[in-house]
C-alpha cells in the first residue's frame, strides 16, 4: 500500500483515544466539583451554622474562581503551552480538594471553593483545546466531546458520592475524594506530549512531526504539517496576539459564534433544571424524599446516556444538525414544563408529564448545546490566538452561569414556575435562530481548513476519508 492510501493503524488511533480520555479527567473534575456542593451543603450548613447569605457565598465562589481560571487559562496556554497548563490545573484541583476537605473554618472553605473554581475554569477550556489539537479531523468531534461526557459522569458521580456519604454526614469526604481524579490527570498528563499545533506555532517543527506521527500515517502528517506551515506563513504577515486582536474583522464572526453559544448554553436554563429538578418535582406533587433523590439520579443518568450518543454520532451527523434538533427538543420541553406549572396541579398525570419534560430537556441538551459549545470553541479560532479566544467564550459561559444562578430565585418569585420556564423557552427560540443563521459546520475538516476559511485563504486539502 502506498503512503498516500495508507490509513492509521489501530494502535496509532488508540494513542489519541487514550490521550483524550486521560485529558478528559479534567472534565470529570469540572462536573464533580460543580455538582458535589448540593449534597455537601446539607451538612456544612449545620457544622458551620451558615446564614443563607454565607451559603450563597460557599456555593457561588466556585463560579467566581471559574471565571478567573477561564480568564487566565487561555493566554497562559498560548504562552507556555497546553501541557504545562493542564498540569497546573491538576495541581490546583488537588490542592482545592484537600483544602475543602480539611477546612477548619468557613473562610477557608470559601477559599477552597475559589481554588477549585480556578481548576474548573482552567480545565473547562484547556481540555477541549488540547484534545482538539491532537485529534485527527475525522474523529475530533467525538474525542473532544469525551470532555462533555466526563463532565456529565462527574456530575452523576457527585450525586452518588453524596448519597454514599450521607449516613455519616461526611461532607469532608465528598470533597476529599476528588483528589483521586486530580492525581490521575496530573500523572497521566506528565506522560503525554505537548500539542503539535502549539509546537508548530513556536517553531518546534521536528517535535510537532513526531507527535503527529504517533497517531497518523506519513501522508496525514505531511498534509497537516503543510497546512500548519502555510498558515504560519500567513500569520507572520499579519501577526495576531492577545485579546485586542480578537476584534480584527476576519476573527470577529468566530468571536460572535463562540460568545453566542457560550451565553445560550447557560441562559436556556440547563443548570437551573439540573439543580432544581428535585424542587420542580416536589412542586408538581412528588413527596417522598427517596423518589426525589432517585429522580435527581435519573437526570444524571439521562445526561450521561445521551452524551454517549452525541460522542458516537457527532462526527457523522455533524455539529449543526445536532444543535438544530436539540434546541427544538429543549424549547418544546421547556414550554411544556411551563404549561404543567401553569395548571397548578399536583396529580400523578402532572408529575408524570413534568418528569417526561425534564428527561426530554436533558436529553436534548446532552446531544446539542452541551457537547457542541465546548467542541466548537476549540475548532473555530485561529491558532495564533486560540487560547485567548477560548478564554473569552469560557468567561462568557461561566459569567452567564453565575448570573442565571443569582437571578433564578428572583425570576421564580416574580414570574412563577410557569413564567420562568416560558422565558427559557423563548430564549430557546432565539438560540435556535442564532444557530440557524450564524453557526457553520466544522465536521471532518482540519483546524487549518477552518482557519483558512476565516482568513479567506487556501491550504492544501486534507485527504477525503
Ligand atoms: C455546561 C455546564 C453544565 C453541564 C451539564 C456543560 O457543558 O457548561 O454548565 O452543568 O454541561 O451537563
Amino acid at each position: 500500500m502506498s503512503a498516500g492510501n495508507a490509513v492509521a493503524t489501530g494502535s496509532q488511533r488508540r494513542f489519541v483515544r487514550v490521550a483524550a480520555t486521560i485529558t478528559a479527567t479534567g472534565g470529570l473534575l469540572f462536573g464533580y466539583d460543580t455538582g458535589v456542593i448540593s449534597g455537601a451543603l446539607l451538612f456544612i450548613r449545620g457544622d458551620f451554622v451558615l446564614s443563607t447569605f454565607m451559603e450563597g457565598v460557599v456555593v457561588s465562589f466556585l463560579l467566581v474562581g471559574a471565571v478567573t481560571g477561564a480568564l487566565t487559562g487561555g493566554p497562559l496556554s498560548d504562552r507556555f503551552g497546553r501541557r504545562p497548563i493542564t498540569l497546573l490545573a491538576a495541581l490546583i484541583f488537588a490542592v482545592g480538594a484537600i483544602a475543602a476537605a480539611l477546612s477548619p473554618t468557613v473562610g477557608i472553605l470559601v477559599l477552597a471553593r475559589f481554588i477549585l473554581g480556578l481548576g474548573v475554569g482552567l480545565a473547562s477550556l484547556i481540555v477541549p483545546l488540547y484534545i482538539a489539537e491532537i485529534a485527527p479531523p475525522d474523529s475530533r468531534g467525538g474525542l473532544v466531546s469525551l470532555n462533555q461526557l466526563m463532565i456529565t459522569i462527574g456530575i452523576l458521580l457527585s450525586y452518588i458520592v453524596g448519597v454514599l456519604f450521607t449516613p455519616i454526614e461526611g461532607w469532608r469526604w465528598m470533597f476529599g475524594v476528588a483528589v483521586i481524579p486530580a492525581v490521575i490527570l496530573g500523572v497521566g498528563m506528565f506522560f503525554l506530549p505537548e500539542s503539535p499545533r502549539w509546537l508548530v506555532k513556536n517553531g518546534k517543527l521536528t517535535k510537532a512531526r513526531l507527535v503527529l506521527a504517533r497517531s497518523r500515517v506519513e501522508s496525514e502528517v505531511e498534509t497537516e504539517m503543510q497546512q500548519m506551515e502555510e498558515l504560519e506563513r500567513l500569520e507572520r504577515e499579519q501577526p495576531q496576539t492577545g485579546y485586542k486582536e480578537l476584534l480584527t474583522p476576519w476573527i470577529r464572526p468566530a468571536l460572535i459564534i463562540g460568545v453566542g453559544l457560550a451565553v445560550f448554553q447557560q441562559i436556556t436554563g440547563i443548570n437551573t433544571v439540573i439543580y432544581y429538578a428535585p424542587t420542580i418535582l416536589e412542586i408538581v406533587g412528588f413527596s417522598a424524599a427517596g423518589a426525589i433523590a432517585a429522580t435527581a439520579l435519573g437526570v444524571g443518568v439521562v445526561n450521561v446516556g445521551f452524551t454517549i450518543l452525541a460522542v458516537r454520532i457527532i462526527d457523522r451527523v455533524g455539529r449543526r444538525p445536532l444543535l438544530i434538533i436539540g434546541l427544538i427538543g429543549m424549547t418544546i420541553s421547556l414550554a411544556l414544563l411551563g404549561l404543567v406549572f401553569s395548571l397548578e396541579s399536583t396529580s400523578t398525570a402532572a408529575g408524570l408529564l413534568a418528569t417526561i419534560c425534564l428527561a426530554l430537556y436533558i436529553a436534548s441538551f446532552a446531544i446539542s448545546l452541551g457537547p457542541v459549545f465546548w467542541l466548537m470553541i476549540s475548532e473555530i479560532y485561529p491558532l495564533s490566538i486560540r487560547g485567548s479566544a477560548m478564554s473569552v467564550a469560557a468567561i462568557c459561559n461561566w459569567g452567564s452561569n453565575f448570573i442565571v444562578a443569582l437571578l433564578f430565585p428572583v425570576l421564580l418569585a416574580a414570574l412563577g414556575g410557569a413564567g420562568a420556564f416560558w422565558l427559557f423557552a423563548v430564549i430557546g427560540v432565539v438560540a435556535w435562530l442564532f444557530v440557524f443563521f450564524m453557526v457553520p459546520e466544522t465536521k471532518g475538516r482540519s483546524l487549518e481548513e477552518i482557519e483558512a476559511d476565516l482568513r479567506g485563504a487556501v491550504v492544501p486539502a486534507s485527504r477525503v476519508r
